[in-house]
C-alpha cells in the first residue's frame, strides 16, 4: 500500500470534445475546464496531497488557430485573478511552471502578482504548468549549466533538477491524464521518471472529486519498487 501521494500530476485534457458534446465552441469547454481548477484543488488540499501541477497550456499549444491560443491566454489572465483571491483565502501557495517570456507584460505582471500575493500559504501548492513543454525545460536547464560554466563532474541529477522549473518540489507520485489519451504530451517526463500513472476518459470539465478518489484509491493499491523489490532494499 502506497498511501497519499505527495505530488499529483493532471493533464487536463478533453476541454474541445467536452465542447462539442454540448455543441458549444471549444472556448465554452476551456471555460468550463478552468472553472474545475480550483475546486480539484480544494479536494487535493483536503485529502492530504501538497502539491499539485495542472497542465493548462503546453509549449505545443501555441500551434493551434490563432483565436483559440488568444482565448487561452485571456482565460490565464481571469484566472489568475480569481486564484489570486480564492488561493489567499483557502491557504493555497500558487507557483506557475513553464516560460513566461511569450506572454504580454501585463499578463506577466498578473501572474508574478498573484504569485507572490500567495507566496506565504503554507498549504497545497497549486503549480500551473503554462506555456510548459519539458524538453523546452530541459533544453533550458542545460543551458543555465552551461552558463554558469560547471565542469563535467558537475552535471549531475540534482544539478539538472535544480535548473527545472520545478526546482525544490518532490518528483510526482502520480500524474493523471484524462480525456483518454494515453500519452504525456511533453509534461513533466523528467519529474514522473517513476510516477504512477493512471488514465481516464472522462473529460476534463467533467472531473471532479470522485474520479480523483478513484485515481488515489489505484495509486494506494499500487507497489512502488522503484527498481528494487517489494518489502525494501537490501539483499
Ligand atoms: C485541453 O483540452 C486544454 C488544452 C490543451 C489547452 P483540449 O483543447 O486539448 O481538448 P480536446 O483534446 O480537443 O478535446
Ligand atoms: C496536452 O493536451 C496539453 C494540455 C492539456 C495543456 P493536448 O490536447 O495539447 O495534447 P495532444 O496534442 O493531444 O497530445
Ligand atoms: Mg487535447
Amino acid at each position: 500500500m502506497t498511501g497519499v501521494p505527495a505530488h499529483v500530476a493532471i493533464i487536463m485534457d478533453g476541454n474541445g470534445r467536452w465542447a462539442r458534446e454540448h455543441g458549444l465552441p471549444r472556448t465554452m469547454g476551456h471555460r468550463k475546464g478552468v472553472e474545475r481548477i480550483h475546486p480539484v484543488a480544494l479536494a487535493c488540499a483536503q485529502r492530504g496531497i501538497q502539491y499539485l501541477t495542472l497542465y493548462a497550456f503546453s509549449t505545443e499549444n501555441w500551434r493551434r488557430p490563432r483565436a483559440e491560443v488568444a482565448a487561452l491566454l485571456r482565460l490565464l489572465g481571469t484566472m489568475i485573478d480569481d486564484e489570486a483571491q480564492t488561493c489567499l483565502r483557502d491557504n493555497i501557495r500558487l507557483r506557475l511552471v513553464g516560460s513566461v517570456d511569450r506572454l504580454s507584460p501585463a499578463l506577466q505582471q498578473k501572474v508574478e502578482a498573484a504569485v507572490s500575493l500567495n507566496a506565504g500559504n503554507t498549504g497545497l501548492t497549486l503549480c500551473l504548468a503554462f506555456d510548459y513543454g519539458s524538453r523546452d525545460e530541459l533544453v533550458r536547464a542545460a543551458r543555465a549549466l552551461v552558463a554558469e560554466a560547471v565542469t563535467p563532474e558537475d552535471v549531475t541529477e540534482e544539478a539538472i533538477s535544480r535548473n527545472l522549473f520545478t526546482a525544490g518540489m518532490p518528483d510526482v507520485d502520480l500524474l493523471i491524464r484524462c480525456g483518454g489519451e494515453l500519452r504525456l504530451s511533453n509534461f513533466l517526463m523528467w519529474q514522473s521518471a517513476y510516477a504512477e500513472l493512471h488514465f481516464t476518459d472522462v473529460l476534463w470539465p467533467d472531473f471532479g472529486e470522485q474520479e480523483l478518489d478513484a485515481a488515489l484509491a489505484a495509486f494506494a493499491a499500487r507497489s512502488r519498487r522503484f527498481g528494487g523489490v517489494d518489502g525494501g532494499g537490501g539483499r
